[in-house]
């Protein structure tokens, strides 16, 4: 594993805040393998260096993992100042979570949310074109040629997006609905690509992320993930 802030390892094994820590490394009350550590900055290895204060040995922060099928008008950011309500809210646990990536506000279903730093960094690197897969339902009749666009990747502010699979599921004059995998992660990506073709986004809803699905999750229900999820999500991003 890396090598971290000792504050921010001491914060995550509940130790008190990283400003806290701070003051508690200075003060000299911090051991790493026996040696004293009272300057900052100072890195540790959590998963190799013994490191405790007063004397006592911290406890690893568990690392924790859990899928959320997230409902509209919930948030993904740790701080919100217009307090809305937040992703990390509505999964229990005493420990500091984040989201991985990110949904919109207005976008339903699948997000991981985690205490492990370092899977999410890789789950949200572009090198590793993670398959995110999504449902969106789209106001009037969608064309052969908007999915052939599609399909090859569309010119947006950022340079041309990556190829993408479509499905269409359901094809009306009023409303149809496709399903779409990309393995980019911009921001707002599927409603810029449909707007890009001309077409107005009326839900989307993640339903897949590699091979975890939603599938058997009530929106607004979470769960943790099972040791092989956690594996998977782990080879798919393994050099
Ligand atoms: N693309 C979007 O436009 N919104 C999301 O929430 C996720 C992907």
């Amino acid at each position: 594993m890396a090598e971290q802030r000792l504050q921010k390892v001491l914060a995550a094994a509940g130790i008190d805040s990283r400003r806290k820590c701070e003051e508690l490394i200075l003060s000299g009350e911090v051991r790493v393998n026996r040696k004293v550590v009272d300057e900052l900055p100072a890195f540790v290895d959590p998963e190799k260096d013994i490191i405790t204060v007063y004397g006592k040995k911290i406890r690893a922060a568990q690392k924790v993992y859990f899928l959320l099928n997230k409902p509209k008008g919930v948030i993904c950011t740790n701080r919100d100042p217009r307090g809305r309500k937040k992703a990390i809210d509505i999964v229990h646990t005493n420990e500091r979570i984040f989201c991985v990536g990110r949904l919109d506000a207005d976008t339903t279903g699948l997000i991981i949310l985690t205490n492990d730093s370092e899977l999410t960094n890789r789950l949200t690197h572009p090198r590793y074109g993670i398959a995110k897969t999504y449902v969106v339902r789209i106001n009037g009749e969608i064309a052969g040629e908007q999915v052939v666009k599609l399909k090859k990747g569309v010119w947006l502010a950022e340079g041309k997006t990556g190829r993408a699979s479509v499905k269409i599921l359901k094809r009306r004059h009023t409303e149809s609905s496709i399903e779409i995998t990309i393995r980019q992660g911009l921001n707002r990506q599927v409603r810029r690509i449909l707007a890009r073709v001309g077409l107005s986004v009326k839900s989307l809803t993640r339903t897949s992320l590699g091979k975890l699905t939603v599938r058997g999750l009530g929106v607004g229900k979470s769960r943790t993930l099972t040791r092989v999820e956690v594996a998977h999500l782990k080879k798919i991003t393994s050099d």
